[in-house]
This record gives structure tokens, sequence and C-alpha cells, in this order.
């Protein structure tokens, strides 16, 4: 019970929005519980954000609020700092100074992260400090405490996951309620799931930043977000998430890391699933996470991956861990990539191109005699094998006197550059009158 004594650690809060506000309402909704468990009280002290008039109505009388960030890192009575600006601009400098400035950071900024953590991390580990990002990843789901500690007897062979809540709920709202892309974004930004800018969510930036972070820690490679093959949903048609129904799939964007004999797959795509599968079945903003180890087998995190308090909670997670273990050795600590920083792995990011997957294609042709043939010849002249095919009157040529129709092929695995060339060939024929739809599949067996 001697720790229990200790006093309050003091916390420094950048950034007072959506995660800002869920954060300090968390720690004063269950202040009592945090404190029994971390073995001190944890108590935001001073704020910093650019509206100090909605700060102040935030938080009330008692917390010092400031318009100037590095106000709060020059506090010398400020233990902890959380960056929740977002960004790679000034966020950048203001973690980079926290560190300097010996505190610890906490921070649920995947961007700055994906892009740099290398040099934020080896800064943090050369001042013995703490940056923790469990709110960077998933929002609520405690992805990177299971990655990095949870699971780490094991040599992790693949993790999917659905890490966009924004695009989640876009693609959920169009399948069920036929509602369009951009009446689903508008309410998405609405509910607080989207990033300041939603191009981010919609082009799958947002997930790569995510992926790029697990892929760190579970394979033990540098975070390296240029390296990452990222596709969003704008070019998605309603048709195509009709048809992979029928044929027994959900289309859902996820991020996509594997260890495969020439490196590591780093990807972001809209990708068919099984139906029967339980990712398939995510729906809404909520997120998920598979994870398949070569001891534990296939395992599955699901939860909310945005919004305030879901966030909050990870980020409350992370300065209970820093409040637990401040005081402890640094290279006793979790190291920040789950891997020993001297004991990183070069493994390479293996290019899109010599990615081996199964594809979706559909290819709007003239409805006449061979059109099939060519298709399926170009298909086998390359070596890619058909599992399945549908034929359907086009949605918009489609009724009586009809002369154009979809064809959809579901291949088996094959290497992206072999797709890429078939493509190009079946594009040229007379024939196909529209460019080709591709969307890669996975199985997740
Ligand atoms: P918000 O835009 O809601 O909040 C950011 C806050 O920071 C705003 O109040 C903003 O003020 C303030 N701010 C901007 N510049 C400065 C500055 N120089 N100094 C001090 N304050 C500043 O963002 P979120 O809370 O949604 O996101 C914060 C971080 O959390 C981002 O990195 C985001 O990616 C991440 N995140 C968000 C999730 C979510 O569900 N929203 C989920 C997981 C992660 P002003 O409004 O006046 O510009
Ligand atoms: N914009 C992100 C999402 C927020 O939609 O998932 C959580 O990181």
């Amino acid at each position: 019970m001697k720790s229990m004594n200790l006093s309050p650690i003091r916390v420094g809060l950048l950034g007072i929005g959506t995660v800002g506000s869920g954060t300090f309402n968390v720690l004063q909704r269950n202040q009592e519980e945090i404190r029994r468990r971390a073995g001190r009280g944890i108590e935001i002290t001073m704020v910093a954000d650019l509206d100090v008039v909605r700060a102040k109505a935030a938080v009330g009388a008692g917390v010092q609020v400031v318009d100037d960030a590095r106000k709060v890192i020059a506090n010398p009575d400020i233990d902890i700092v959380v960056e929740l600006i977002g960004g790679y601009g000034i966020a950048r400098q203001l973690v980079l100074e926290a560190i300097e400035a010996g505190k610890h950071v906490v921070t649920a900024n995947k961007a700055l992260l994906a892009v740099h953590g290398t040099e934020i991390f080896a800064a943090a580990h050369r001042k013995g400090v703490m940056v923790a990002f469990e709110a960077a990843v998933a929002g609520g789901i405690p992805i990177i405490k299971a990655l990095r500690e949870g699971l780490t007897a094991n040599s992790i062979q693949w993790i999917a996951g659905i890490i966009n809540g924004t695009t989640n709920f876009i693609l959920s709202e169009m399948r069920d309620k036929g509602l369009d892309f951009d009446v689903a974004l508008k309410e998405a930004q609405r509910l607080g799931y989207a990033e300041a800018d939603p191009t981010f969510d919609i082009e799958g930036v947002d997930a790569g930043h995510k992926v790029t972070l697990m892929s760190a820690i579970a394979f033990g490679i540098p975070v390296q977000f240029d390296k990452a093959y990222v596709e969003g949903i704008t070019q998605l048609a309603a048709q195509d998430i009709r048809y992979a129904e029928q044929l027994g799939y959900r289309i859902k964007l996820l991020g996509i890391t594997k260890r495969a004999a020439n490196g590591i797959e780093l990807r972001v795509h809209p990708s068919l699933v099984p139906a029967k599968r339980l990712i398939a079945n995510v729906e809404g903003a909520m997120n998920a996470v598979v994870v398949h180890g070569d001891a534990v087998g296939t395992t599955l995190y699901y939860g909310k991956g945005a919004g305030s308090e879901p966030t909050a909670s990870a980020v409350i997670a992370d300065l209970v861990d820093i409040a637990r273990l401040h005081m402890a050795d640094p290279e006793h600590r979790v190291p920040h990539l789950a891997f020993q920083p001297d004991a990183m792995s070069d493994l390479p990011v293996v290019p899109m191109s010599e990615v081996v997957t199964s594809y979706y294609l559909r290819l709007k042709v003239a409805d006449e005699t061979g059109v099939l043939a060519r298709v399926t010849g170009i298909l086998a002249s390359l070596g890619i094998s058909i599992d399945a095919m549908l034929q359907r009157e086009a949605d918009d040529v489609g009724g009586e006197g009809a002369t154009q129709t979809d064809l959809i092929i579901l291949t088996h695995n094959c290497v992206e550059a072999k797709m890429n060339e078939a493509l190009a060939q079946m594009q040229a024929l007379p024939t196909v009158l529209a460019p080709i739809t591709r969307i890669r599949k996975e199985e997740l067996a």
C-alpha cells in the first residue's frame, strides 16, 4: 500500500478536442478506480488549446489553461505530456520538444508515428522516456498491448484489420441502407469518427498509418509508411458490394501485414472477405483486428475504433502504464516497438507487384459470342486460375435488347504483377467496354 501514498502524477494535455475532452471526462469520472489501479492519482493539471474559452469550459476551474503548448512542456511540474492535436506539423515539434524536456509522452497520433516514428522513438530511447500510443491504432481496442505483450511468445504470421471506423461505417451504410457515399461520409464526420481531413480516411491513409505501426510491432521492423501500398474506397461501386454478396463475400477496407517468403507485406485496400468470417460481420464504425501467431493460432480483437471516450480509454491506459513504470530502469521497460532497439530486423517490405493474393474482377463486356473465351484465354495464358464466375445483365444497360453484360470472375491466388499484365491485355480487347474493376480477395483462413 506504500505506493498509494505517492503524490498524483501530473499530466499536461495538448489539444482538448474530441479525444482530449473524452480523456479529461473519463479521468474525472473514474479517478478513484484509476488511482487504485495505478497506485497513485493521475491528474490533468494543465491544458493547452488554441481555443482557450472552449478549453476552459471543458475543464472548469482548477486546471490551468493556456493557448501555447510550449508552456505545458516547459512546466517542470508536468510529468507526462499528452499530445492530442494531430497531424505531422506542430505535433511533431511538440512531441520532440517534450521528449527533450524529459517528459513521457502519450499520443493518439498515428499519422505522426507512422511517418516520424523512427526519429521519435530514437529520441525517447536516448532520453530514457516512454512514448505510449495505444490510442493510435483501433481506438479503444488494446491491440498494441496485445501485440507487444500478450502475444510476445509468437512468431506473428499475419494481421488483417478493419482499422478505420469511418470507411467501415460508410461501407455498412452503403450496403444496409443503400445510402450514397457522400451522405454516409457526412454522418461519419458528424459523429466525430473522421479525421480532420477525411481524405485520410476514405483514401486508406489513416488505415495505412495504423497497419504500419502494427507491422513494426509484430515483425520488429522500422515504421515505414512510405513503403505501404495504400488504396481507399472512393472507387468502389454499389454493384460490386452487391455482386460480392451474391458470391458469398463482403467488401471491407482491410489493413494487412503478413510475413511472406520475400519480406513483409504492408498494404491497405478494399478486400472481399468470406461472409462467414467474423470480421466480415463487423459493421458501422466498429473496428476488428485478426492476428495469427504460430503458437496461439488466430485471435480476434473487436471494439470501438474511434470516438471521444473509447479513444480516451486507450489514452488513459497508457497514462496508467506510465504511472506504474516510470520509476523503472528504462532498459527494463517494454520496448516501444516490442523488440529491443538493437534487435530490429531489416526484412524488406514487399512491393505490391510481388504480393500474392486472389482477385475479384468485373468486366463490362459486349454480350456476343467468343467474349468469354477471349477473357478466360488471357487468364489461362498467364497461368491465372479461375475460382468462380457470374454473368449478370449490367444495371445500367440491362433489360430487353441488352448488348452489354457484367462478367464477374473470382480467381485463385496469383502474383500481382501477373494480374496487372492480364488486366492490361483484357482491357485492350475491343469487347471490353469500360475500365475493369479489380478488388483483391482475402480468405483469412
Ligand atoms: P480534434 O480536432 O477534435 O482536437 C484537436 C484539438 O487540438 C482542437 O481542440 C484544436 O483546437 C487543438 N489544437 C490545434 N492546434 C493546436 C496547438 N498548436 N496547440 C494546442 N492545441 C491545438 O481532434 P481529435 O481529438 O479527434 O484527434 C486528436 C488526435 O487523436 C489525432 O491525432 C487523431 O488522429 C487521433 N485520434 C482520434 C480519434 C477520434 O475518434 N477522433 C480516434 C483515434 C485517434 P482548434 O479546434 O481550435 O483547432
Ligand atoms: N478517423 C479514424 C477512424 C479515427 O475513422 O477510424 C480513429 O483513428
